[in-house]
């Protein structure tokens, strides 16, 4: 099993490139099962769970070839509909193709997401609102069996609260829904935008995405595209972070800072301010510990949870006692303990992680349990003393391109090995 181990204490300068963002491409390489035309996609991730998404739609008779940057996806003849548990285990966003494999080929069987290191992370609003446009639903021996026979029509929904995969599969659904579709309560987040800008190119009808309301006009078919997904915000926060932490002037290249709003007020709230471009973000060079912050974890244009545990790693190293409130997901503090390993101050009560800085990190062995918290014991380990192992990295590989070289290029010393089949 690959490992990193990392020599803390140098500093990072220099620039790095953001790539393609994962939570975007996932959607739209499921929405290709809408058309039986091929599909260009444009800057997708070289990360673990492309590659699952790409098998997903494999099993269910799509091919993805992929050549300088652009993966080409060709519709196959089309009767395939089960997505198998061995590969949906392994993504829970897997559950992106229900929506889609409903609307164009009228049923579907994907393996029902099992919880994850997160929390339960349950698919029922989605459930409940593809029944709402007429699909049938049971579950069977663990799979979610849905049909229908005579097609989607369109409704009025309200989601009981925003979800991101779920606004995400019923716009692709509503696309080919007889009729008109109400979207209420949906996910702003930028992926949800891009999904419907990839869709509108396709010929979909839609109207509001981006906002709480999304309408969408159903149509009797849908064509190829060709499209580019938005880089990746949450790769982009991580290296900020990473900069304010061990940063000797590094600047962010080929992102879109207006997706980082609140991190970066969170930042010039600690006291460190960032220059802004239209494509880029420059961390200055730290003289002093940034100061302590309390911050909750919200949905778009909220603090991103996903930047919550890389936000943790820096309270350690910040003046002063901060407040991290994990509001989306009710088991989101794994990294804490592998954090407190390395000697940080840390009391988790409830929902809210008290971390008490500066401390000093000691580099160790610590075991990454989720995507974003193996980033974090990345990110800890470039400002602890000694050299810190990070087992189970494949979590890492999981949304972030090659981490270690681009943290590498910037000055870092980052190993990545395996230890061989036993250890
Ligand atoms: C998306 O997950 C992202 N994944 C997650 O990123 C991200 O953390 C999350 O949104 C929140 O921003 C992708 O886009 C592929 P939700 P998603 O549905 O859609 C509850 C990463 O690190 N809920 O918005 O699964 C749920 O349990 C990943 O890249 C239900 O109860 O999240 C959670 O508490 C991790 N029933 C809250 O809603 C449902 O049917 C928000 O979940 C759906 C969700």
């Amino acid at each position: 099993m690959e490992k990193f181990r990392i020599r803390g204490g140098r500093p990072l300068a220099g620039e790095v490139r953001v790539s393609g963002a994962k939570n975007a491409a996932l959607p739209c390489l499921a929405a290709t099962l809408l058309t039986s035309e091929p599909v260009e996609l444009h800057a997708l991730p070289r990360v673990r769970d492309i590659v699952t998404m790409e098998r997903v739609l494999a099993a269910l008779g799509e091919s993805c070839e992929r050549a300088n940057g652009t993966t080409r996806v060709v519709a196959g003849r089309g009767e395939a509909h089960h997505a198998p548990y061995e590969l949906v285990r392994t993504m829970r966003a897997s559950v992106l193709v229900l929506g889609p494999l409903l609307a164009r080929r009228r049923r579907a069987r994907v393996a029902l997401p099992g919880g994850c290191a997160i929390g339960a992370r349950p698919v029922d609003f989605h459930l409940e609102a593809l029944a709402r446009l007429g699909a049938e639903l049971r579950v069977e021996s663990g799979d979610v069996v849905a049909e229908a026979p005579r097609g989607l029509r369109g409704a009025e929904i309200e989601f009981p609260r925003i979800t991101v995969t779920g606004t995400e599969n019923l716009l692709m659904a509503a696309a080919l829904a007889r009729g008109r579709t109400v979207l209420r309560n949906c996910a702003l987040e930028p992926e949800v935008a891009d999904l419907a800008e990839m869709l509108a190119g396709m010929g979909a009808r839609i109207a509001g995405a981006g906002s709480p309301t999304i309408e969408v006009e159903g149509v009797e078919a849908l064509d190829g595209t060709a499209h580019t997904v938005i880089p990746d915000r949450i790769e982009a926060g991580t290296y900020v972070i990473a900069a304010v932490l061990a940063g000797a002037g590094v600047t962010v290249t080929g992102c879109r800072p207006a997706h980082l709003r609140a991190l970066l007020d969170v930042l010039g709230e600690a006291g460190v301010a960032c220059d802004v471009a239209a494509d880029a973000i420059t961390v200055p060079a730290r003289t002093a510990p940034p100061r302590a912050v309390a911050v909750a974890t919200a949905e778009y244009p909220g603090f991103a949870t996903d930047l919550q545990a890389q936000l943790l790693a820096l309270a350690t190293r910040s003046e002063g006692t901060s407040e991290i409130t994990e509001a989306i997901f009710e088991n989101r503090f794994q990294h804490v303990l592998e954090l407190k390993r390395m000697g940080a101050s840390i009391e988790v009560l409830g929902r809210t992680a008290r971390v008490h800085g500066p401390t000093p990190l000691d580099g160790t062995t610590v075991m990454a349990s989720d995507l974003r918290a193996s980033a974090t014991l990345v990110l800890a380990g470039l400002v602890a003393r000694g050299e810190t192992v990070v087992d189970r990295i494949y979590h890492l590989d999981r949304g972030y391109e090659a981490m270690e070289v681009k943290l590498n290029a910037l000055g870092a010393e980052i190993e990545r090995f395996n230890p061989g089949p036993y250890r």
